[in-house]
């Protein structure tokens, strides 16, 4: 049976959504997961895009082991170096460099002639090439340019030295039919297509991108490019979790191989989720909360007689209702690690320390700790990032009859801030505000403020995620804790911290 390579681009085009800005050490924890999960190649970044991208590549590529590690470059001797200074620590490297090809992106927005581009392309390859011989080339809007240009072009690039050829549909403009039609005409149009895989990306515009994806499979492309929870730019890209069980589902009608550790999906899909702040909705396939729930009753007793009367998948092949050990408060260190390493994740002592010290704090407070509960805590520790304003006192009084009212203690280093007696809406609306006086913040809009209880329960730990604002770009802060006023202080320290940290570079 054939064998697709899953591409993950979570980290480049999935960290182009709206609002997602992950620091090197949440990127670090995904790809780990990707490469537990055994996608074949994942692409870590833009190098060129900002300092922050380059130390991200840089760092997964030094060591994340046993899975190729690609670099988005543009047709250009700048992108291609600062790509390739990120890489070159990998086990194995690819340079993906792109040029737009289709009349739209030729004429407006890059100025050049199909023959300027087309010379732009080869030199781009034959740049790259000159560090290692795994390139992958993207014609960028491939699906809006015209067919008989792509061919053209790829019998240069492959001459050039191109491996992987991928086709995007960048706008997500294709449909089925057509896309499926383009892979088989540059099948039959590039004489020398054998000596390189077809890979595609698409975009989810018109809901299309899983469709349009296997229709290029069933056409012969070898490579689909994927992102978990399906983020991206815009709709989003094709949605890992479906491609994977797609094909794993309907192997009887594709006939074609994929390699994956399905049993990590679950997994991953909530750790982008939580690192990433952007929810899933509950009737997302696969991994939407609803996804394996039974709601009708005939259905409930058809599962309870025969799974496969309306289940065609197992929740345990993607993760889900796997039997895990359960914590509480009587559990040691010795257990913890064992679900932290389970789970994916890798903190350092300190963390580990952080973690163990929350975790007692919770056992004490709620009886079962779920599964769920000991991510939340983990994702504290994965979001902290370097902490310029900490926390020292928060207090809060509110009711029906008084004006809500709050007090705040922040320190800086050994300078001590302190705002009493700001007064708001609500009492998050006075935490905020005299958050913003004691720091002396006066450029910050809230963009999004969403509370979630990550389990049922009164007692359940609540999770809070905000969006700031501040000087045009976008800051997420996150925090679970049982005290919701205290998680909603946290997390938005945590993303002025993350503003402060990312401008200090
Ligand atoms: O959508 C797109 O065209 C891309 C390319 C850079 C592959 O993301
Ligand atoms: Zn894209």
């Amino acid at each position: 049976m054939k064998r697709i390579k899953i591409f993950d681009t979570t980290l480049r085009d999935g960290e182009q959504s709206p609002g997602v800005n992950l620091i090197t050490e949440e990127k670090l924890a995904i790809a780990k997961q990707l490469a537990r999960l055994k996608v074949d190649v994942i692409e870590a970044g833009f190098p060129i895009a900002s300092p922050g991208d380059f130390a991200a590549v840089k760092a997964i590529a030094e060591v994340v082991r046993d899975v190729e590690i690609a670099g988005l470059a543009r047709s250009n001797q700048k992108d291609i170096d600062r790509a390739w200074e990120a890489l070159k620590g990998a086990e194995n490297p690819r340079l993906h460099v792109f040029i737009a090809t289709s009349p739209i992106h030729m004429k407006y927005k890059l100025k050049m002639t199909e023959d300027e581009v087309l010379e732009r392309a080869v030199f781009a390859v034959k740049h790259a090439r000159q560090y290692t011989p795994n390139i992958e080339f993207s014609p960028e809007d491939g699906s809006r340019s015209k067919p008989e240009f792509l061919y053209r072009l790829f019998k240069e690039v492959i001459k050039a030295g191109a491996t992987v050829l991928n086709i995007p549909d960048t706008v997500g403009y294709a449909t089925p039919g057509e896309f499926g039609n383009l892979i088989k005409g540059i099948k039959e149009n590039v004489s020398n297509i054998n000596q390189a895989e077809i890979s595609v990306h698409c975009h989810n515009d018109l809901g299309l991108a899983v469709a349009n994806s296997l229709a290029a499979l069933e056409n012969g492309a070898e490579q689909v490019e994927v992102a978990v929870n399906g983020i991206g730019e815009r709709a989003g890209n094709t949605a890992l979790e479906e491609i994977i069980m797609a094909l794993a589902t309907r192997k009887d009608y594709y006939n074609l191989a994929v390699n994956q550790d399905t049993t990590q999906i679950m997994r991953l899909s909530r750790m982008v989720a939580n690192l990433t702040g952007m929810d899933i909705q509950a009737n997302k396939a696969i991994v939407g909360k609803n996804a394996f729930a039974h709601e009708a009753g005939i259905h409930q007793d058809g599962v309870i007689k025969e799974r496969t009367t309306y289940e065609i998948m197992d929740a345990k092949s993607i993760g889900l209702n796997e039997n895990s050990l359960v914590l509480g408060k009587h559990s040691g260190r010795h257990a913890l690690r064992d679900f932290v390493e389970k789970s994916g994740y890798e903190l350092s002592e300190e963390k580990f320390e952080d973690l163990f010290r929350e975790f007692k704090k919770l056992a004490d407070k709620k009886k079962k700790l779920k599964p769920m509960d000991i991510e939340a805590l983990i994702n504290n520790e994965i979001h902290a990032i370097d902490t310029i304003y900490e926390l020292d006192y928060v207090s809060v009084s509110t009711g029906n009859t008084v004006l809500p009212t709050a007090t705040i203690r922040i320190k800086k280093e050994d300078d001590i801030l302190e705002k009493a007696a700001c007064s708001g809406d609500g009492p998050i609306d006075a935490i905020f505000q005299a958050i913003n006086e004691v720091l002396d913040f006066d450029n910050i809009k809230l963009i999004s403020y969403k509370i979630d209880a990550i389990t049922e329960g009164t007692d359940a730990l609540g999770e809070v995620v905000v969006k700031l604002e501040i000087d045009d770009k976008t800051y997420i802060g996150h925090s679970a804790q049982t005290d919701i006023t205290y998680a909603s202080t946290l997390s938005y320290l945590e993303a002025i911290n993350r503003y402060m940290s990312t401008n200090r570079k």
